[in-house]
């Protein structure tokens, strides 16, 4: 039986006649945003709502890698950022509470793992039960994991491409929102395909939250 959830996400590309266009919610959607990176996808959320693409407003930008791009990124954007470390923490569920406090103290409703390069713990999970969002770089529930690029072209695949998912304890493997095909072209090396793959990141990405918003 489909969550309300993945029947929308099944209705994105065509709607079944006769299925009733759900109001937007009037006041925006307060996303958390984590990312451990350049944090391009964040930046494309963070854009999208300032334009008003988006009925959603980032709160706050959480990074565990101090020189993560993304924080210049959320200042360029206005947006409060707070450092996690992940080495400042014994055990992954200590970071994850660390993780929930700055949350909550942001009044965040839905969390945007945006490349969050950390696994997070049912800690996280069971705070924000089905209102967390990844984004993967192939098809799941294909090449989960790290390195998912390098495993799409070792596999010899032709076309691969990028997931947003709501997140579940099991690595990668919660009900499909969005999905974009990318083909591998001859030549193709990590780079080149990351970054055909990643302009698809932000698209579905902000379909995805949209989706939810809605
Ligand atoms: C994305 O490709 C995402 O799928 C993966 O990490 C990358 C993060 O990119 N999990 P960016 O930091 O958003 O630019």
């Amino acid at each position: 039986m489909l969550t309300q959830l993945e029947y929308a996400a099944t209705s994105l590309v065509s709607p079944p006649l006769g299925t009733k266009v759900l109001e937007p919610v009037r006041s925006p959607l307060k996303l958390g945003v984590l990312a451990s990176g350049s944090g391009s996808n964040f930046a494309a959320i963070a854009a999208a709502c300032a334009k008003d693409e988006l009925p959603a407003q980032v709160q706050v930008m959480i990074y565990n890698n101090p020189n993560a791009k993304a924080a210049e990124r959320a200042a360029q954007w206005q947006i409060p950022s707070r450092l996690l470390n992940h080495r400042s923490y014994a055990q992954r569920e200590d970071l994850d509470h660390a993780i929930i406090n700055t949350l909550q103290e942001f009044g965040v409703e839905w969390v945007v793992m945006a490349g969050w390069m950390r696994v997070v713990t049912p800690v996280l999970i069971d705070a924000f039960p089905e209102r967390i969002l990844n984004i993967h770089p192939s098809l799941l529930p294909s090449f989960r994991g790290v390195r998912a690029v390098e495993q799409a072209l070792a596999a010899g695949v032709k076309i691969t491409g990028c997931t947003v998912h709501l997140v579940v304890p099991e690595l990668d493997s919660g009900p499909i929102l969005t999905q974009a095909a990318v083909p591998i072209l001859p030549g193709d090396t990590p780079e080149t395909l990351h970054a055909r793959i990643q302009v698809q990141e932000h698209l579905i990405l902000k379909q995805a939250i949209a989706l939810v918003a809605g």
